[in-house]
């Protein structure tokens, strides 16, 4: 709970939602996801920039969401895991991560999917070192990171054709 009690109105927009919210000025913006808007597909791991766990996208770009103030979001485009979905369809990473099994405990999942959809918006047929470095801000214990990388190069595939 912030020690900061000052309040301020703000509106984000999240996966094309708009979210009227008063919070204290100092609320990061992963915490203001998951308990304000109710959206926990964004995670919080390390808190420090580290882990990747927290990503969102602003504006297309990537960025770690424990470490940026919900305040600073505001009259940005704010996309989450779940603006990913297409209806009940799933996005290609989304189905291509999971065929790949690059999924475990699936707790870096969800910022792994947003620096690979990122990637793929600005670059569309990724070499494989590409996709590790654009992946490298996500930290994942699990994997191996060698079956996510297969997940994005065969999205990279599907979207192209
Ligand atoms: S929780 Fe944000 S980088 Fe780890
Ligand atoms: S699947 Fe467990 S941390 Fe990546």
């Amino acid at each position: 709970m912030s020690e900061n009690t000052e309040l301020e109105n703000l509106e984000l927009k999240v996966n094309g939602v708009s979210y009227p919210l008063a919070l204290e000025i100092d609320r990061n913006l992963s915490g203001v996801l998951r308990t304000e808007v109710g959206l926990t597909g964004t995670k919080e791991g390390c808190d420090d920039c580290e882990c990747g766990a927290c990503m969102v996208l602003l504006d297309g770009q990537p960025i770690n969401s424990c470490s940026y103030l919900a305040v600073q979001a505001q009259g940005r485009d704010i996309t989450t895991v779940e603006g990913l979905i297409d209806g009940d369809e799933l996005h290609p990473l989304q189905r291509n991560i999971l065929a790949a099994g690059g999924v475990q405990c699936g707790f870096c999942t969800p910022g792994m999917l947003m620096s690979a959809q990122a990637l793929l918006e600005r670059n569309d047929s990724p070499t494989e070192d590409e996709i590790r470095i654009g992946l490298s801000g996500n930290l994942c214990r699990c994997t191996g990171y060698a079956k996510i990388v297969t997940a994005v190069q065969a999205t990279a595939v599907e979207l192209r054709s």
